[in-house]
């Protein structure tokens, strides 16, 4: 959601904070702010909008010092405003707060400091807990710190400085993502490693509960009572230059574009083509634990739940265990079945998102075995749930997921295979899953090679007010994800649905205006998605169509093909995506839009 970063060492803290939150921008971009303390007490800059927009604040009004916190915001408590961008002060202005999360009882805390004479500037719930601190200041500002918090109900992580305890950061946990950065003499903290890789690989991720306390002389970790934690340093294996949009115009073609060696990447070490099956060293459960399983529950959400469908679909087919999808924020408040025997796979490609982690909790709490699928290493969801698999996607900065998606898929793909040989699929019919992983990369790189004529298809439907995604089995999730990806960076209204689904209602929707998107490979069900096709072109629908092969059914029935190499059906929605991330970006671009910051979006949602 929202992006923190703070420093404290022997340099220049403004110009390094306001590069870190560039690096963050992608986490939330409707205003931003830094607070230094130095010498001269506490300051603050602040402006509603960009980074852009606070970099040129600060240059107009320079601030200097080598303590400091800043932030980056995705508003949910007030208008994003610059009175309401953070940080926020305490009534004397001697205490600064960054926050990412929610308090859940500002409102009731507020009331209480307002008849204690408190007067708040704005609409935030973050504004008091810088009054509560403020409240409870007596010795230090680690103790005023503490004793806030235990106050506080609800999400947070936070950054707090003081001009009455000028060389000290204090950063605490509960429910947002938050980390140190550990440097020679210096310290950092930030919600996610891209905003300080630059400066060092060394960190300690907090854990909810849990306070640093940062100062030249080092840091240290205590709990909310104060009592000494030993944390462990773990060196980040990104570099710099996977963060950087290497020479594309945005991260999210260039994470499109990475999608051949990303899914190598995913299948590296795991992929066992002579037996064929799948080694996950990650999931390390008892081999009985995986075959006493009798029910199988994938959660997530977003482009996450989208692989999920697939997933359910994968392993029902080859490991013959039922499986049932659910949206994370449905799934973590209903009366779900979850027994010792329910397997629950978890995933999420930043392995913060608050909906999916509640939901793990939840399975978790009803005596599910969790096996968590998650890109962003050292992420809470990859810490908290029993075992897992990394995708190693590398880190995805565009907004809208696409990389991660296909490397998804192919980790649950891998999963399958684990999965189903311990139950009695064939050698013969697993060497023909892992033979058709193995050849993914290079088919990527096919339809990757043809990204142009996407791009003419999306100068025919620049201007189109709507889109319908169609496709059957394994591509109906396909479908919903072409539809999601649109969406989410075009703002063109865009829906996904089962091509069967669409006579019972979405077909009144059609007319010449109305650009139709099949996934059409030749497949189990491609006979009955021929009859979907001409009910779309009896109704003068438009009809993109994402094929396999010359089908002499559609002869007349498309008016727009683009072919993608044949693989087994199980595997098709891997490669049919990739034209579908291209038509969305190329569509967005065309518009205008900020393909990598689009409007109202943020990478990882962070609060429920
Ligand atoms: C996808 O493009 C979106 N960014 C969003 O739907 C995302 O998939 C969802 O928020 C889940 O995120 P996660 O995979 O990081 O948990």
């Amino acid at each position: 959601m929202c992006g923190i970063v703070g420093y404290v060492g022997p340099r220049d803290a403004p110009a390094l904070l306001l590069e870190g939150l560039k690096r963050l921008e992608y986490r939330g971009y409707d205003s931003a702010g830094v607070s230094i303390t130095n010498g001269g007490g506490l300051e603050t800059r602040k402006a509603a909008g960009k980074i852009s927009k606070l970099e040129s604040v600060m240059n107009g009004s320079p601030l200097h010092g080598t303590v400091g916190i800043g932030h980056t915001r995705w508003a949910t408590h007030g208008a994003p405003t610059e009175c309401n961008a953070h940080p926020h002060h305490d009534c004397t202005n001697t205490i600064a707060v960054v926050h990412n999360g929610i308090i859940e009882n500002a409102s009731t805390l507020k009331a209480q400091l307002e008849a204690r004479g408190h007067e708040f500037r704005s609409e935030t719930d973050t504004e008091v807990l810088a009054h509560l601190i403020e409240a409870e200041y007596e010795d230090d500002l680690e103790g005023a710190v503490a004793d806030a918090l235990r106050q506080v109900e609800g999400t947070y992580g936070i950054a707090v400085v003081s001009s009455r305890d000028p060389d000290k950061i204090v950063a605490a946990r509960k429910g947002s993502p938050l980390l140190i950065g550990v440097g020679e003499g210096e310290y950092y903290v930030a919600s996610d490693a891209s905003a300080i890789l630059q400066y060092t690989r060394q960190v300690v991720y907090l854990d909810d509960g849990e306070v640093a306390v940062l100062s030249r002389n080092g840091y240290q970790v205590v709990d909310l009572r104060e009592r000494q934690l030993q944390k462990p340093v773990t060196k980040i294996d990104w570099d710099l230059e996977q963060i950087e949009k290497g020479g594309f115009p945005h991260f999210m073609l260039k994470e499109i574009f990475e999608q051949p060696q990303t899914i190598e990447n995913t299948m590296r070490g795991r992929l066992l083509l002579e037996e064929g099956d799948a080694k996950l060293g990650g999931i390390d459960l008892p081999a009985e634990k995986l075959l006493e399983a009798d029910q199988i529950i994938i959660t997530a959400c977003g482009t996450s739940w989208h692989a999920g469908l697939i997933g359910e679909q994968l392993i029902e087919e080859f490991a013959r265990i039922p499986v049932e999808v659910e949206y994370a924020s449905e799934f973590r408040y209903r009366n779900a079945v979850v027994t010792p025997k329910t397997l629950a796979i978890v995933i999420s490609q930043s392995g913060e998102t608050a909906d999916t982690l509640a939901a793990l909790r939840e399975a978790k709490h009803r005596g599910a075995t969790t096996i968590g699928i998650v890109n962003v290493v050292g992420s809470t969801i990859a810490r908290d749930t029993d075992c897992g698999m990394y995708t190693h996607a590398g880190p995805e900065i565009g907004v809208a997921s696409t990389k991660a998606f296909t490397s998804q898929v192919v980790s649950l793909a891998l999963l399958t295979l684990k999965l189903a040989r311990m139950r009695g699929l064939s050698v013969v019919k697993g060497r023909e899953i892992a033979e058709a992983l193995q050849k993914l990369p290079g088919q990527i790189k096919q339809i990757l090679d043809r990204a142009d004529e996407i791009e003419q298809l999306a100068e025919e439907f620049k201007r189109a007010p709507n889109f319908l995604y169609l496709g059957r089995g394994y591509n109906f999730p396909t479908a919903l994800e072409g539809a999601l990806k649109l969406k989410e960076i075009s703002y063109i209204h865009a829906e996904g649905y089962p091509a069967a689904e669409m006579k019972h209602g979405p077909i009144a929707l059609i007319d010449e205006m109305m650009p139709v998107v099949f996934v059409a490979p030749h497949d189990s069900v491609f006979e009955k998605l021929v009859s979907n096709v001409q009910e779309v072109k009896a109704r003068r629908g438009t009809v993109i169509a994402i094929t396999t092969r010359d089908e002499e059914a559609l002869e007349g029935k498309v008016d727009y093909e683009f072919r993608i190499p044949e693989t087994i059906e199980a595997l098709t929605p891997v490669l049919a995506a990739i034209p579908l991330q291209l038509l969305a970006y190329y569509i967005a671009v065309k518009r205008g839009a900020n393909v990598d910051q689009p409007r109202n979006l943020a990478k990882s949602v962070t609060v429920e």
